[in-house]
């Protein structure tokens, strides 16, 4: 049984599944985590201190760290191991959501969500690999989603970022067994947080106004499909998600990939069962498109 207090980092505290597991390990009762709750930009740490008036420095620490920044993710690691010497956890949290027509999507926005989203967990695995490997424990916690597995409509970008990160993981894990460090993904459905708002922050350079009346019909049903899945089966509060990451870091060996709701294991099922990829198509085209009344080859099949 480990006796010290676990070293956790957590990307992406601000808002969101970051800042519900940073408030929840630092208020255990039992003390048993030191919690390094990192955002990008310190002025947006109030949500985070109103919530911990007792913890901070004492099971909280509050520090700068921008994931898409070599010189951010280098010093945060380097002070880190001088004022911890070692590190227990990583959660790569930290992340941003897109969805729009791909071809539309200025090449900056589509390198910025990899940049965020892959390069940002490439960066702190890579910070964190050489001490883990030393004290021969670890675990890796990389905040994947459905979209991580289970390509959608219109969020190409999106999960092009949360597959390479999967990819990198699958990778990943079983060298990293033989250290006994163990990588997780986790893929969320619909999590209750500020992710749209802060997707929307991205389509201001968007410009659909000239696509063809078709892909506008695919957008709206898109849409009206997407509004559903925020209140079934896969939607969680970012509490309930936050508990969900606890879970996994409190098992002594934990699996590779999880799904935290009904809805994202069973359509994640649906692709892994079927090695062709058509049922995943098919289930996309009916998950997504159904509302679309247009006259595609591949509606009219359905
Ligand atoms: N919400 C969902 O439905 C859902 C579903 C599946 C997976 N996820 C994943 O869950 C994770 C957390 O998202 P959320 O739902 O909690 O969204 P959120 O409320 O928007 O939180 C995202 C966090 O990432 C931070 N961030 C963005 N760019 C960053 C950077 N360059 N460096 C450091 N931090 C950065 C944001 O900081 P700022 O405040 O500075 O922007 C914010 O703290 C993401 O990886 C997301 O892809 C979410």
């Amino acid at each position: 049984m480990t006796q010290h207090a676990q070293v956790i980092v957590i990307t992406g505290c601000s808002t969101g599944i970051g800042l519900a597991l940073a408030v929840m390990l630092a208020k255990d009762q039992q003390k048993r985590y030191k919690v390094y709750a990192t955002m990008r930009n310190l002025s947006k740490r109030k949500a985070l201190d109103e919530a911990t008036p007792g913890e901070l420095d004492s099971t909280l620490f509050v520090r700068e760290l921008d994931v898409t920044k070599d010189d951010s993710v280098n010093t945060f690691f380097t002070n880190l191991l001088k004022e911890t010497g070692r590190i227990d956890v990583l959660v790569n949290n930290a992340g941003i959501a897109l969805c729009a027509a791909f071809e539309y999507i200025p090449i900056e926005t589509i390198r910025h969500v990899l940049e965020t989203n892959f390069y940002g967990p490439v960066r702190t695995i890579r910070g964190v690999l050489p001490k883990m490997k030393e004290q021969r424990s670890g675990k890796i916690i990389n905040i994947s989603s459905l979209l991580g597995v289970f390509g959608a409509p219109f969020t190409e970008t999106y999960a092009a970022s949360k597959f390479a990160l999967e990819g990198m993981s699958e990778c990943l894990v079983s060298t990293l067994r033989k250290f006994n460090i163990y990588v997780s993904t986790v893929q969320f459905g619909h999590v209750q947080t500020d992710a749209i708002k802060n997707m929307e922050l991205l389509h201001k350079d968007i410009d659909v106004s000239k696509a063809d009346e078709t892909t506008l019909k695919l957008i709206k049903a898109n849409d009206r499909a997407r509004q559903k899945t925020m209140t079934g089966n896969m939607c969680q509060t970012a509490d309930e998600a936050a508990k969900f990451i606890i879970g996994i870091i409190q098992e002594d060996t934990p699996k590779f990939r999880y799904q935290p709701s009904k809805g994202s294991h069973d359509m994640v099922a649906t692709k892994l069962k079927d090695a062709s990829g058509e049922e995943q198509v098919h289930s996309a085209i009916q998950t997504y498109f159904r509302a679309a009344r247009v006259s595609s080859f591949a509606l009219s099949k359905l």
